[in-house]
């Protein structure tokens, strides 16, 4: 694909083990492209950076799992990297990949998306609790930034009003690492819509539900069948593209009242599960869009 000595695809990832990149991996090199996978440990600055690359995948969150600087190591790198080869998901994107990005969002284009508050403030937290709490709702509070439904907890689990604060300072040490990011519980309709965009196109829906948890993750228990409904299609189009993400995961809660919320769109998002109850196979919708951007 790529004249002289470099690479199409370099896939660069702190966990490369995973089913989905080996499978991205593996097809890439069948369609012939000259493709590694190197992790940050495998680069140092400034000595060993490949150079002459088309793209550079990034499948795994590098940046929110590990230490500040690590993140600042690896963002670097692939600033550099991307002087030349194109990035994604774009490294803007990756850097900001948070749920407070997409509640920014959400105010500005104009999706449905539960009342929301984040705050690195304690009191201004346990106000608007209060707040949800005196109006008869449930409150969630989620990790700014984990995936698989882990920390995400409801308040309605404590004891009691008085044990609030005291709940909130465990919980900002525990999984909010400062920030506290609080919503208020959609009632909805047992279920919630996973779809997967890649390019501005959806390849692959599911619906997940769990009748042992209020939390639809696959990982919690939660059963995955195939959604044939195109009905949020445009819906995560139109968020994929406001997050500027190219490969995303758009969850969608529906209302009791129909209303589409929008939770969450994955930046590194997986897709076992989706495969599994699709029988779509992702990781080649992803390698296509690869090979239509080295053309491009
Ligand atoms: N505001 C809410 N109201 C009702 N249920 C919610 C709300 N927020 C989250 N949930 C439930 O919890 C699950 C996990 O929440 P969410 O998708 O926001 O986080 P996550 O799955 O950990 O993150 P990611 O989607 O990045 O993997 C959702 O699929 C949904 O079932
Ligand atoms: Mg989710």
């Amino acid at each position: 694909m790529r004249g002289g000595s470099g690479l199409d695809l370099l896939i660069f990832t702190d966990n490369p083990g995973t089913r989905e990149t080996r499978l991205v991996h593996e097809e890439a090199l069948r369609r012939g492209l000259r493709v590694e996978v190197k992790t940050p440990w495998d680069l140092s600055i400034p000595g060993s950076l490949p150079r002459d690359m088309g793209l550079v995948y990034v499948p795994s969150n590098m940046f929110h799992r590990g230490s500040t600087f690590e993140l600042v190591n690896r963002f670097l790198i692939l600033e550099e990297l991307g002087r030349e080869a194109v990035i994604i998901n774009p490294l803007m994107s990756l850097l900001r990949y948070s749920k407070e990005h997409l509640t920014l969002k959400a105010g500005r284009i104009g999706y449905s998306h539960p009342r929301t508050l984040v705050t690195e403030s304690i009191e201004k937290a346990y106000e608007f609790a209060s707040e949800l709490l005196d109006e008869g709702k449930d409150v969630v509070l989620k990790p700014v930034c984990r995936a698989r439904g882990v920390g995400v907890t409801r308040l309605s689990e404590i004891r009691c009003r008085e044990d609030l604060m005291q709940f909130l300072a465990w919980y900002s040490r525990r999984h909010g690492a400062g920030v506290f990011y609080l919503q208020e519980f959609v009632e909805n309709r047992g279920y919630d819509v996973r779809v997967f965009v890649v390019d501005g196109e959806v390849v692959g829906r599911m619906k997940r539900s769990n009748p042992g948890d209020w939390r639809y993750n696959a990982s919690r228990g939660g059963v995955a069948e195939p959604f044939e409904d195109p009905v949020y299609d445009e819906l995560a189009i139109r968020v994929a593209e406001a997050m500027d993400l190219k490969i995303t995961g758009v969850d969608v809660l529906p209302g009791k009242d129909g209303t589409p919320y929008v939770l969450e769109a994955n930046c590194y998002p997986g897709y076992t599960h989706l495969m599994a109850a699709t029988g779509i196979p992702i990781y080649e919708k992803i390698v296509d869009f690869f090979q239509r951007t080295l053309k491009r």
